[in-house]
């Protein structure tokens, strides 16, 4: 490949990544949440394990402070916001992951 098209190359796929990043989608949030293992428990609209997704968006949504609190739930785990059982800390999830499932959950937590 020339250095030529390896330039078009590269401005062609962040052209296309920063698309999807500005869109972010529940389709891009769905594969975060299944990469990190959140679905096996939560669901978006019914409590499983840990609370739907709603009904955190619910609790949640009309304080823009509450970004920053969930975010930290996500990474360190939490208990006794919504019962007695505990999430577990989550180290491995990136910053950009828990930056995209909060601002879905801000939103509203929508499922589209
Ligand atoms: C082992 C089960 C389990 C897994 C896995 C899990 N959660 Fe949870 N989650 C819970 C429980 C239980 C709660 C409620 C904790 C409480 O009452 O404070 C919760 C609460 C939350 C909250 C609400 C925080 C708040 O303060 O409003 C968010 C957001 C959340 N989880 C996101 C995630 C994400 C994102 C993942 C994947 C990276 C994940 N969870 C993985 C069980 C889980």
């Amino acid at each position: 490949m020339s250095l030529k098209q390896l330039l078009v190359c590269t401005a062609l796929f962040s052209a296309g990544f920063s698309a999807q990043a500005a869109e972010a989608g529940f389709d891009s949030v769905k594969d975060v949440l299944t990469r990190n293992a959140c679905l096996s428990c939560h669901t978006v609209d019914r409590k499983v394990v840990g609370p739907a997704y709603k009904d955190i968006a619910k609790l949640r949504k009309d304080d823009p402070a509450n970004a920053e609190v969930i975010a930290q739930h996500i990474r360190q785990g939490s208990k006794g916001v919504y019962g007695p059982l505990p999430m577990p800390a989550n180290a491995a999830i990136s910053d950009a992951d828990i930056k995209a499932v909060v601002d879905w959950i801000m939103a509203g937590a929508p499922k589209e």
